[in-house]
């Protein structure tokens, strides 16, 4: 299980673009090749830990298809017959999710008990109404 686990979760740990660099597509291009690379290799799901402070960047990737998931939520992956579930740690870090699954993408369930991100099968698209606000 712990091998099936290692191949299906990916954490990038660290992208940083130079700051006289940025907003010239730099990090969108080192993110793109980062998830391609990672889908070839067979990963299913991708995060990330944001700094809680930086807005900015937890929604930069939510224009990338990230989902940002509340202080503490868990994000729930399957391991073969099980389900094994992570969070932030509460360490002041806030996790942004995607799934790399051709036709799939991370969603927030209730368990009853609270939230909780999951894998599921994406739905036929509908008008999108956007909005700013967090998560
Ligand atoms: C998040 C980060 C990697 C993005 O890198 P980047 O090369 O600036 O990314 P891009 O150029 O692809 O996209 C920048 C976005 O900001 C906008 N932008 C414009 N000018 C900008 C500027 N001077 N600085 C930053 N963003 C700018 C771009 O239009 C773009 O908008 P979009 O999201 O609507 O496409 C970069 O801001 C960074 O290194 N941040 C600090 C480190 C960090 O917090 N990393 C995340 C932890 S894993």
């Amino acid at each position: 299980m712990q091998q099936r686990l290692t191949r299906a979760l990916a954490e990038l740990e660290l992208l940083a673009v130079a700051e006289p660099c940025r907003g010239a597509g730099i990090g969108t291009l080192l993110l793109t090749a980062a998830e391609e690379l990672l889908a070839a290799g067979g990963c299913e799901l991708m995060f990330a830990k944001v700094r809680l402070t930086t807005r900015r960047v937890l929604l930069w990737y939510r224009r990338r298809r990230f989902l940002v998931a509340v202080p503490r939520e868990p994000v729930a992956v399957e391991a073969g017959r099980a389900m094994v579930s992570f969070d932030d740690g509460g360490d002041g870090y806030q996790l942004v999710v995607k799934s790399l699954l051709p036709g799939t993408r991370v969603s927030r369930v209730n368990t009853g008990a609270g939230t909780c991100l999951v894998v599921r099968h994406e739905r036929p698209s509908t008008p999108s109404t956007s909005s700013a606000s967090l998560p």
